[in-house]
């Protein structure tokens, strides 16, 4: 089977009739970056409206780790149609947002005692975790990384800073929010080189934020993507996060970890920061919990999240269709072991990627 099949030179003809619909009808903020109109979607295959076939390398943007329409994910989501759709998690109790948040504190880096807040997205995930940290600490500011992406919503949007657009006309933002070069060596922001540039971009913040303007003292939280996503899919170097979480400690510092984009087995491994065995004390995760039905979760050690009744809730979080889907994603993740395949391709794709360097040179 050879892909793309192209039947009809894209966009076709039903693709550009409601492509015309939606510039009449739906938000211009969306940004298009070519013209697909999905018909349908299974494993790894998307088919178009005017019946081209595509392999889906953008995953429903980060979503289908374990494939479009995946059987088992499909089963518990009917199942749990069929018994009720909603009963907001906020007021009331159900086992699947129990069951649910006992199954991540389980796989979530560190053996320490976790609970789990539930939002419906990724910016949702991250909007709890800088309220959390907030309310923990009592301490007002953050530091976030230049190019990270945490979502658009005002205070996730206060931490977003990869491109112009995201931010323009919407200040003010929260406050309180400063922003580090990432580390990035490939084209390091302090024109440095790896090993001499002995870790600067993590000295930076302790002599250059904390020493300089940002009191520790009112430091709540540093908020990073543990491989920046939008920003350019970028891997920091082997030993920024131990630095990182060395200087959290010292200065009483949480550390909230984004893996909305990088987390549920993506880069092999449950959560991308398990690369460099840190645990973080506040984990964010949204995308492919899931599998495409909305979610959003902050999970953070049991008595980081010592918030009281009333002091954060969503009338949609956890729902429990969502929740259903979540639990089978999680199973299948693990029997089909299919973070060792992500290892396994990752492996084939850097390979054939050096072997290009290579003849490029
Ligand atoms: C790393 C990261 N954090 C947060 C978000 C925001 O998630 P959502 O679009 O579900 O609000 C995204 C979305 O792309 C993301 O990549």
């Amino acid at each position: 089977m050879f892909y793309p099949k192209i039947v009809v030179s894209p966009p076709g003809p039903r693709a550009r009739e409601l492509i015309r619909k939606d510039e009449q009808f739906v938000s211009p903020s969306y940004l298009r970056y070519y013209p697909l109109v999905v018909e349908s979607a299974n494993d790894c295959i998307v088919k178009d409206v005017d019946g081209n076939e595509y392999i889906d390398f953008n995953s429903g943007i980060a979503c289908m780790n374990v494939g479009h329409n995946n059987p088992r994910v499909v089963e518990a989501i009917k199942a749990q149609c069929s018994r009720f759709l909603h009963y907001s998690n906020t007021d009331f109790y159900y086992q699947e947002a129990i069951n649910l948040a006992e199954k991540l504190a389980e796989i979530t880096p560190g053996e320490s005692k976790k609970k789990t807040f539930f939002g419906n997205s990724g910016t949702e995930a991250i909007e709890a975790a800088v309220k959390l940290a907030r309310w923990h600490t009592r301490k007002p500011l953050f530091i976030g990384f230049i190019s990270a992406f945490h979502g658009r919503t005002m205070g996730s949007l206060a931490f977003t800073a990869s491109k112009p657009a995201q931010r323009r006309y919407f200040s003010p933002l929260m406050p309180g929010v400063a922003h580090v070069p990432y580390p990035y060596c490939y084209r390091c922001p302090f024109k440095l080189e790896q090993p001499n540039c002995n870790y600067w971009c993590a000295d930076f913040i302790e002599e250059q934020v904390l020493h300089k303007y940002m009191p520790p003292e009112d430091v709540a939280a540093i908020l990073f993507e543990s491989i920046q996503g939008e920003g350019g899919y970028v891997v920091p170097p082997p030993e920024f996060f131990q630095k990182l979480k060395k200087i959290a400690d010292e200065y009483d510092l949480l550390l909230i970890d984004d893996e909305v984009q990088s987390g549920i087995g993506r880069t092999g491994k449950w959560f991308a920061i398990e690369h460099w065995d840190v645990q973080p004390d506040i984990i964010c995760i949204a995308k492919a919990l899931a599998s495409g039905l909305p979610i959003g979760a902050a999970v953070a050690r049991a008595k980081i999240m010592d918030w009281t009744g009333g002091s954060h809730a969503s009338t949609f979080g956890g729902n429990p269709v969502s929740c259903a889907a979540a639990l089978a994603v999680l199973d299948v993740m693990k029997e089909q072991k299919l973070m060792d395949n992500a290892t396994k391709q990752g492996d084939h794709v850097m390979k054939s990627s050096e072997i290009s360097e290579r003849l490029a040179a």
